[in-house]
């Protein structure tokens, strides 16, 4: 039996080359994420439910890249994570909160709580606008049962907008009446949007931003293939997700073909991502049923112990370049999908033709991950969770999620607890500063040039040791 040499990241190399950039600067990171959404850092975040929430999912999104909301809640739920990345950031408001004037500053405040909102527009039942209830009246508030009324600002006031009114002029409103909330409307009074001192803000603050076509910031969402798959699809799509991740431990599989299809007819021209695999005949087979994206990799997570239960799965490198090689034919985009430990492996993964990479464990443990900080020896941590760990199948149990008995899990995933890490931007600065570094060793200013010029080197055991810092007492 001849059996063939498979590679991971840690096995090669990329042979540096003349190189005219003269700063990382000029490397050019956008990049796609599926035939239609484009990326301007080729980085996604895991759908692990230790990962990706809504704060994750609005801080990637911010710096360009995108977080995949986890599906392990109820659909109601997943529906208002989508909405919260969606409302987090817009141009324009198109159907902003409303308060009535009659309800008690008691009843304001929860609904600002349940919202997510600092501030909300005054008007009753016939959506004319007549005030504004903004964070300085809230702080300003005394007695929880005044009425709404008592404590905005009246509309007449409020200095507002209208249905023309663009971006630089509403910049110009904000510095000069010093306001949080620019509501716009019509000729009778009715309320047609709004855009906030802080939506102005983060458009400033975030250039590379990756927004939809109204401005919002863009999310992804993960599927599975059985039981509420398809009412969950359909409702993450109506409110509002980008694209949809059909995410199982083995993509190569009758029960993903039969999903796809039937997401197909349930979601229309929805961006489906269908995964993971690791084989060219499995990215043959999803780029024929249409999908927009394929994910790769089974087995090489950092959490996953599917290799070792199941005796299956292919080194990373070797299965991305595998798929990449069928992919390109169709025009499908290849996302790198686990073992990703340092930015180097970025730079190897996209060089071996990957699209974009998706990382877990990279982003565990940030500020913006879902989960409490733990202390344990004076030291900060959180939970990382894998997929497919007991843990996880016992929280679904519980919430009733999952019908499976408890007896018959077969984990392919463990728990683990990772270091507190402070900001998620900390980590995406230095994986897009080591990415740009390896597009300018390799004369790349794009990732489709760079995905052309890599040229690999295997190395020994002795090249590994020599790659990393070696001989000294290292201070961090
Ligand atoms: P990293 O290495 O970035 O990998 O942490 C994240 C990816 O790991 C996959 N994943 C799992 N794989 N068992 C597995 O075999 C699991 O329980 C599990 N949970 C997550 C997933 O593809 C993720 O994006």
């Amino acid at each position: 039996m001849h059996i063939p040499l498979a590679l991971t990241y840690d096995d090669v190399l990329i042979v540096p080359r003349r190189s005219t950039l003269a700063s990382r600067s000029e490397a050019n990171t956008k990049t796609r994420l599926t035939k239609k959404v484009s990326l301007n850092i080729p980085i996604i975040t895991a759908n692990m439910d230790t990962v990706t929430g809504s704060q994750m999912a609005i801080a990637m999104a911010r710096m360009g890249g995108i977080g995949i909301l986890h599906r392990f809640m109820g659909v109601e739920e997943n529906a208002d994570e989508v909405k919260k990345v969606k409302r987090a950031q817009s141009l324009i408001i198109e159907k902003p909160y409303t308060i009535d004037p009659d309800k008690t500053v008691e009843e304001a405040r929860e609904y600002a709580e349940e919202t997510g909102v600092t501030g909300m527009l005054v008007s009753n039942g016939d959506n004319r606008l007549q005030g504004v209830l903004s964070r300085r009246d809230f702080i300003f508030a005394n007695g929880n049962d005044k009425k709404v009324r008592d404590i905005m600002t009246p509309r007449e006031k409020l200095i507002v907008g209208n249905t023309y009114t663009t971006f630089e002029e509403a910049k110009k409103l904000f510095a000069q009446h010093k306001v949080e909330k620019l509501p716009l409307v019509d000729d009778d009074n009715h309320i047609v949007g709004l855009i906030t001192s802080d939506d102005i803000k983060h458009i400033i603050e975030y250039p590379q931003a990756n927004r939809d076509e109204n401005g919002r910031l863009i999310v992804g969402a993960a599927v599975g293939v059985h039981g509420d798959y398809i009412e969950r699809a359909q409702e993450l799509v109506h409110a509002g997700a980008d694209v949809l991740v059909i995410d199982i431990a083995h993509g190569h599989s009758d029960i993903m073909f039969n999903a796809i299809s039937k997401l197909r007819d349930a979601v229309g021209d929805a961006q489906l991502i269908a995964g993971n695999i690791a084989t060219a005949g499995a990215a043959k087979e999803l780029c024929e049923a249409g999908v927009d994206a394929i994910k790769v990799g089974v087995g090489p997570g950092s959490i996953c112990i599917t290799r070792l239960v199941t005796g299956c799965g292919m080194p990373q490198l070797t299965a991305v370049t595998e798929a990449v090689k069928v992919a390109r034919q169709y025009g499908v985009p290849v996302i790198a999908d686990g073992g990703i430990a340092k930015s180097g492996d970025i730079v190897k993964a996209l060089g071996a033709g990957a699209d974009s990479v998706m990382l877990g464990s990279m982003f565990a443990g940030t500020q913006e991950s879902p989960g409490v900080v733990m202390f344990k020896d004076g030291k900060r941590f959180k939970v990382l969770r894998g997929s497919a760990s007991f843990t996880q199948s016992h929280t679904r149990k519980t919430a009733g999620l999952e019908k499976k008995k408890l007896k018959n899990v077969v984990p392919e995933g463990v728990e683990s607890l990772v270091p507190y890490k402070g900001p998620v931007e900390d980590i995406v600065n230095q994986m897009v500063g080591g990415l740009r570094s390896g597009m300018s060793y390799t004369n790349s200013h794009t990732i489709a040039e760079l995905q052309r010029n890599v040229e690999f080197v295997r190395m020994t055991g002795s090249g590994s040791r020599e790659s990393g810092a070696h001989d000294v007492q290292t201070l961090t």
